[in-house]
């Protein structure tokens, strides 16, 4: 038995955000953006009218319908995300509830730009164990309420933008499988792409101080996360390429997490593949954080980059940090 990804949709709110909308809220240029992350727009939801739920939910509708599945037969959910609804709850419960579907679990995975990557492995060691038959993965962030939009936050504001993905994941007797999936973290880079507040140690959380300070804003320190994104990325590739006995040329397309163009550019530099093996949409959605994975593999198999049958890799790497990557046979 195989695993088989048997639907898969995105949705991103309509408010479209250019760099030149940007250049009027803080000190940047269109051409700052787009010489440094290769992003030309974003989309950022309307404040107070929706919530990252939301977002999930339209998501999961879309990969529902692909897999011709009612929300009452999912046997489990795992979204993972950056930036629940609430604090207290997960966001799982509140999908679980919003699609009306039975009273399965729900699990809440934290993983930042890797949380896709990390979901898809334990979605598919649950179906690999016979636990689930029918898993709903989501990977859904609503950024914008998050950032910094003034001259201090310009770095980590150009970058993000809001959008959900979203995976069915079924036990299947054809060819279709998650073939092997590595993860990695190594926490003793956690502050270089952190957020300070909320923090357990503060009572209620967030004191005024971090309001005042700027630390309810997630900093980051963009060269050291530029390295070692360059230089992880590439290695798990070779790392779960090697181990299926594999090489490059037997891999269709890699879809790696959209973190910045110059970052793909360089993973395919790195691996000496050409720029059209390496898929990129940066360039429409800015960094979506958990969502980037499903957005970008939606937006790839429509645009006829692999079809069934073919071998394709998921990359990731992020806040923690975290990384890894999914061999996946369409
Ligand atoms: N607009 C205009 N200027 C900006 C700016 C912005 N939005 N953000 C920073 N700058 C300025 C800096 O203040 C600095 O000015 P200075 O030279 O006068 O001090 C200059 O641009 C260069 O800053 P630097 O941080 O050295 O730029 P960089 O070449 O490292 O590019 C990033 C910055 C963030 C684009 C880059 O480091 C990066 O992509 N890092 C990885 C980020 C990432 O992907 N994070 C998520 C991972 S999951």
């Amino acid at each position: 038995m195989g695993t088989k990804i048997s639907g898969f949709g995105f949705y991103v709110p309509e408010n479209t955000v250019t760099n030149f909308d940007l250049e009027k809220k803080f000190d940047t240029s269109n051409e700052w953006i787009i010489e440094r992350t290769g992003i030309q727009e974003r989309r950022f939801i309307t404040p107070n009218e929706t919530n990252t739920s939301d977002l999930s939910v339209n998501a999961a509708k879309k990969a529902l319908e692909m897999a011709n599945i009612a929300p009452e037969n999912l046997d489990l959910i795992i979204s993972a995300t950056l930036s629940a609804d609430h604090s207290i709850p997960g966001m799982g419960v509140i999908i679980q509830d919003k699609l009306g579907c039975k009273d399965i679990p729900a699990i809440d995975i934290r993983q930042q730009c890797s949380g896709f990557i990390y979901g898809l492995d334990l979605a598919d060691l649950y179906i690999k164990s016979g636990r689930y038959k029918k898993i709903l993965l989501i990977g859904a962030e609503i950024q914008s309420t998050g950032l910094n939009l003034t001259d201090e936050g310009r770095d980590l504001a150009v970058l993000f933008g809001d959008g959900a993905g979203a995976f069915i994941l079924e036990n299947s007797k054809d060819t279709s499988d998650i073939i092997d999936s590595i993860l990695h973290s190594d926490g003793k880079y956690y502050k270089e792409l952190w957020k300070e507040s909320p923090n357990s140690t503060h009572k209620g959380r967030v004191l005024v101080e971090d309001i005042q300070n700027g630390n309810i804003y997630p900093k980051m320190n963009g060269r050291t996360v530029f390295k070692h994104a360059v230089t992880k990325m590439p290695a798990v590739i070779l790392e779960l390429l090697k181990r299926n006995n594999l090489t490059k040329e037997d891999i269709t397309q890699i879809i790696p997490h959209q973190a910045n163009f110059r970052i793909t550019q360089m993973v395919a530099k790195r691996l000496r593949l050409p720029m059209d093996k390496v898929y990129s949409n940066i360039h429409k959605y800015g960094n979506t954080t958990a969502a980037t994975i499903p957005i970008a593999f939606t937006e790839a198999y429509n645009e006829g980059k692999f079809k069934k049958g073919d071998l394709i890799i998921t990359v990731s790497f992020g806040s923690g940090f975290t990384w890894g990557a999914n061999l996946i046979k369409f």
